[in-house]
């Protein structure tokens, strides 16, 4: 679980979310949405995920049908596979970057690119993005190769299964990660005042962590501090409550929930704040920081870093492993996440039609191949803002608003804080019963109206386009247009999938499933 949260969202949208947003500025709402949203999140999913699994239910259609028991249940649940599925095929692309860097790291491929501006280029090469006048750096082919060998790996685990290959991968990438954060902090945090430059990192966490109330009237730092809530802690995603549904009622989901959340946040705020803002502050000072921040969501990563540690490696010769620590700290992190994504799907098609692992792993897995090359391909379209936004970013509100109403509000309050505190040692603060049942639902409520007015229409009249404030240009409509397309056909498909699948096994909504004997038997989740 904590190797699903913890992802790209800790250590590279984390930053640059909290600069964009005026640093203390931004983590007042943070860590309102936090304590409002996140953590009541997480026991929801928890929750609703192992119950579903008391009937032999690791997706969402079905964890939603087995509390909620209309005919209409499990359509409306269906946005529960495809935003797993949609979010995986852009994010195993953004993690193959990692791992192209990492080996650029090692290999010392952007060695001399040691300013913002060459850098840039190096990476707009990579991305095939260039600007009129840019030089090139890399073969066509090499974002493919990459994408394609951290796609190749994302599957092999998943078709392991997980506790055979996922639960493996985590039990060596995330200590593998955390050592790596701590040491690449420890290095940042003590570098010496650079020449030129009038602040130290310190001074770059000062920047995030000093309380800054000046910009708490801003609607847009507020829901973008929701939304990396969101985002970081995986939920209104599928994929938390799909690996929950492997647990019985013995097991201690109220705890487990809380240490998650804890790891995450422990790997978000603590190690995430202290590695790539006091990096570009120690280089660059707050406003430089900011600006490269606010130029790009990846040129703090993947431009300013490299140039910081070709910079340390001017006094510390080891600036080359650093940057390879870096990228491959991202990339563990990524791993752990993606593989959880099409944990969804993949339960979906073995339980309702009885598709082995390994048939299903591939099959998904070319999915994403044909999918992803769009986004490699087209990245300077917008297609993969596209789908950040609507999947990545509102798609996920749109599921914890379901979940809510449906394990609170139709399974009843009492009933549901029951259920999440069955086999649990601890006991959840009664305020948070209170919080459950109103305060989150009504924030998400806002939230959904808020985003709806302020982004989700303009965007959808191309007025505003999903990456910049900008508007779609002529030439990107087609682009943007075919990428909505694909997630309607998503949508479509899983629409009449999950018909298919009701049918075939001759459920009766309004009777619900038939309950297992016993919960779950651990070779299911082997
Ligand atoms: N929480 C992950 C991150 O921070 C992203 C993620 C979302 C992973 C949803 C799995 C499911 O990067």
């Amino acid at each position: 679980m904590a190797g699903n949260a913890v992802g790209l969202g800790n250590f590279l949208r984390f930053p640059s979310q909290a600069a964009n947003n005026g640093g203390g500025s931004f983590m007042v709402p943070y860590f309102i949405a936090l304590v409002l949203l996140g953590i009541p999140l997480m026991w929801i999913e928890w929750g609703i995920g192992r119950n579903g699994g008391r009937y032999r239910k690791g997706h969402f259609p079905g964890m939603v049908s087995a509390i909620w028991k209309h005919p209409a249940a499990k359509y409306v649940a269906a946005v529960g596979l495809v935003i797993p599925l949609a979010v995986m095929i852009y994010y195993t692309y953004l993690e193959a970057w990692t791992a192209a860097f990492a080996w650029f790291s090692l290999t010392k491929d952007y060695w001399g690119q040691t300013t913002q501006e060459g850098m840039g280029q190096y990476l707009r090469s990579f991305q095939a993005i260039p600007k009129a006048g840019d030089p090139v750096f890399h073969q066509s082919y090499t974002p493919y190769l990459f994408y394609l060998g951290t796609l190749g790996i994302n599957i092999w685990v998943l078709s392991k299964g997980i506790s055979g290959g996922i639960e493996k991968l985590a039990k060596i990438g995330m200590p593998i990660l955390f050592v790596f954060a701590v040491i690449l902090a420890g290095v940042v945090l003590t570098l010496p005042a650079q020449p030129g430059v009038d602040a130290s990192p310190l001074a770059g966490l000062e920047f995030i962590y000093k309380p800054d109330l000046s910009r708490i009237g801003e609607p847009g730092v507020w829901l973008a501090a929701a939304g990396q809530i969101f985002f970081t802690l995986s939920v209104g995603m599928g994929s938390l409550q799909a690996y929950a549904s492997y647990l019985s009622t013995k097991d201690d989901i109220a705890l487990n929930g809380i240490a998650t959340a804890s790891t995450n946040e422990t790997a978000e705020v603590v190690l995430g704040g202290s590695i790539a803002i006091p990096a570009a502050v120690a280089f660059f000072g707050v406003a430089g920081a900011v600006q490269i921040a606010q130029s790009g969501s990846f040129n703090l990563g993947f431009a300013t870093m490299p140039v910081v540690f070709q910079k340390i490696h001017e006094t510390l010769p080891i600036g080359n492993f650093l940057g390879f620590m870096w990228f491959g700290l991202l990339f563990f992190a990524g791993i752990t996440s993606s593989v959880s994504m099409l944990t969804p799907v993949t339960a979906f098609f073995r339980e309702e039609f009885g598709v082995k692992r390994e048939t299903i792993a591939w099959i998904m897995g070319g999915v994403c191949l044909v999918f992803g090359l769009g986004h490699v391909h087209w990245l300077q379209h917008g297609v993969l803002d596209e789908w950040d936004y609507w999947a990545g970013t509102f798609g996920l509100v749109v599921v914890a608003m379901i979940e809510t109403i449906v394990f609170i509000w139709v399974m009843g309050p009492d009933k549901a804080w029951k259920n999440i505190h069955m086999g649990a040692d601890i006991r959840i603060p009664q305020i948070f019963k209170f919080i459950m049942t109103y305060v989150t639902p009504l924030y998400l409520l806002i939230l959904l109206t808020w985003w709806g007015i302020s982004d989700a229409l303009p965007i959808l009249l191309n007025e505003k386009s999903a990456g910049s404030s900008a508007p779609v240009s002529a030439a990107d409509t087609p682009y943007v247009n075919l990428a909505r397309a694909v997630l309607l056909f998503f949508l479509v498909t899983f629409v009449v999938f999950i018909r298919a699948a009701w049918k075939r096994n001759g459920y009766d909504d309004r009777k619900g499933f038939v309950e297992i004997a016993t919960d779950r038997a651990p070779a299911e989740a082997a």
